[in-house]
């Protein structure tokens, strides 16, 4: 997904800053191509300096049992003010950055494009824990391709409810696919030209990851990742040779597990119950000291992001004149999958910001050619959807139309 914003009206000249992944704050490799294009590109290390994104062991406590709020807080969102006040003299402002900035230093930047944004950490993070919490209460972790084969069928139940057959379930909503339907049959494991069954526990173990965390009384916590989205980033297990097959945790999440939750790096996180769990979850919610916001990359659930726009809606019905969502469907977490992506969404945002243009729709297309052709769609601002028209090739850009449901 790609978040436009709008914060300030006017513009000189472009300096555009670079977010990070993970726990690494910012990326010196991306200052290149921005510096290369004619933009002034600034970054931060955040003062950790680590150039570890999953594992932040190495910065996280100041003893065992005392967390470096100093450096978390500079993580969550100082640094990447006192950076953009640095980057800022002697230029003008624009560029991109977090949510982060827009939220609490909104005159930082004219307009920022958000790709794939890591908001709501505090809430998403335990729920990036779930699959691995769910495979060791279930016992069970189904080898990947299991898990690609429980989306193979997923996603011919529910490719065609967006009007168009082409390998993406652009309608999550309307797709009720129950993995209890599967028990029983046979797939075919690619990797090992195995014919394998799935069972009540592959049904159980997929239905918990996709419903995602729940709290105690059964209430949801947090969302879940969408049927059709590859399971191995949130959900890896690792099979040995001798065919068994064991969870592995998601790095990201179980190092805020170790070491900003339980204060220890060395805590064993495949113990953790489904009770522990809740309580963690609650926690972390509400025992955090520092709301993290506006990492410019991570592995995010798409209804999140919905849910953070939804509650600026609902604020400012005007949201629209500052602030715009383009979900990309069949697009994984910043890029990959055959769904098409932003062509030049630096030069929306200038349009907006320089001349008052605001996006309407955002040009995309496929990374690389679908059936021999790149495949040419623009996307819609949510909560509108881009909609086939029922004719016309579908690689072709006019063959699609926004609109309010499927
Ligand atoms: C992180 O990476 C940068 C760029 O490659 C390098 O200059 C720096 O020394 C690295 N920092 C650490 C702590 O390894
Ligand atoms: C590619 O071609 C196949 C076979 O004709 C078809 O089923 C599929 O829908 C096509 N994909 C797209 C994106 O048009
Ligand atoms: C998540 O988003 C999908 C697609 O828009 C929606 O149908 C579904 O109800 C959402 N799930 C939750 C738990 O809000
Ligand atoms: C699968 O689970 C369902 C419901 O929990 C149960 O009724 C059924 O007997 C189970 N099937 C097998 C093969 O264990
Ligand atoms: C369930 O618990 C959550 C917090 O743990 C609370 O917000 C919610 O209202 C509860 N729901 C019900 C139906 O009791
Ligand atoms: C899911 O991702 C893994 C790791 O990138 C990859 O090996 C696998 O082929 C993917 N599955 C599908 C169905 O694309
Ligand atoms: C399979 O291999 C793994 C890794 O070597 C080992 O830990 C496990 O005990 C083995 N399982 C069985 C059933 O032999
Ligand atoms: C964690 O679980 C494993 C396997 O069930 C068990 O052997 C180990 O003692 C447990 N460790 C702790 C610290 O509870
Ligand atoms: C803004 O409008 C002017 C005048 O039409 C045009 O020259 C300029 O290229 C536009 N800027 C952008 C970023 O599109």
């Amino acid at each position: 997904m790609y978040m436009l914003f709008i914060v300030a009206d006017t513009i000189c000249a472009l300096n555009i800053s670079v977010g990070g992944g993970g726990y690494v704050a910012g990326s010196w490799s991306s200052l290149a191509p921005a510096v290369q294009s004619g933009y002034a590109a600034v970054s931060t290390d955040a003062g950790h300096r680590s150039n570890d994104s999953g594992d932040a062991t190495s910065w996280a406590l100041v003893s065992d049992g005392n967390v470096n709020q100093y450096l978390l807080l500079d993580f969550a969102s100082r640094s990447i003010h006192d950076m953009t006040i640095l980057g800022k003299a002697g230029c003008s402002t624009g560029g991109r950055q977090g949510m982060m900035e827009a939220q609490r230093y909104p005159d930082d930047y004219d307009g920022i494009v958000a790709a794939a944004p890591a908001i709501n950490w505090n809430d998403f993070t335990p729920a990036q824990q779930w699959p691995f919490t769910v495979m060791n209460n279930e016992d069970y972790a189904p080898p990947q391709c299991e898990f690609d084969a429980v989306n193979a069928a997923a996603i011919a139940a529910c490719d065609a409810l967006d009007g168009l057959e082409d390998g993406i379930i652009a309608a999550p909503g309307l797709c009720s696919f129950d993995p209890a339907s599967l028990i029983g049959n046979t797939y075919s494991c690619e990797s090992d030209g195995s014919q394998r069954r799935f069972s009540n526990k592959t049904a159980t173990v997929v239905k918990k990851i996709w419903q995602g965390p729940v709290t105690a009384n059964g209430s949801s916590a947090w969302y879940g990742i969408l049927p059709g989205t590859n399971f191995s980033s949130l959900a890896p297990t690792e099979t040995f040779g001798n065919g068994t097959t064991v969870p592995q945790p998601f790095e990201i999440s179980d190092s805020w597990y170790r070491n900003f939750l339980f204060k220890d790096p060395n805590y064993k996180t495949a113990n953790i119950s489904y009770a522990q769990f809740q309580a963690l979850t609650l926690t972390s919610l509400t025992r955090s000291t520092t709301r993290l916001w506006g990492l410019a990359d991570n592995l995010i659930m798409p209804n999140g992001t919905m849910h953070y726009y939804d509650q600026v809606a609902a604020l400012d019905p005007a949201v629209g004149d500052f602030y715009r969502v383009f979900f990309t469907p069949g697009v994984g977490h910043c890029g990959g999958g055959s769904g098409p992506v932003p062509v030049d969404i630096l030069m929306a945002l200038r349009r907006w910001v320089e001349n008052g243009t605001a996006p309407g729709l955002l040009e995309a297309a496929s990374t690389y050619p679908i059936n021999g052709t790149i495949r040419r769609q623009n996307l819609c601002p949510y909560p509108s959807i881009s909609k086939y028209a029922g004719y016309g090739d579908p690689a072709k850009a006019a063959s699609f139309a926004c609109d309010s449901s499927f």
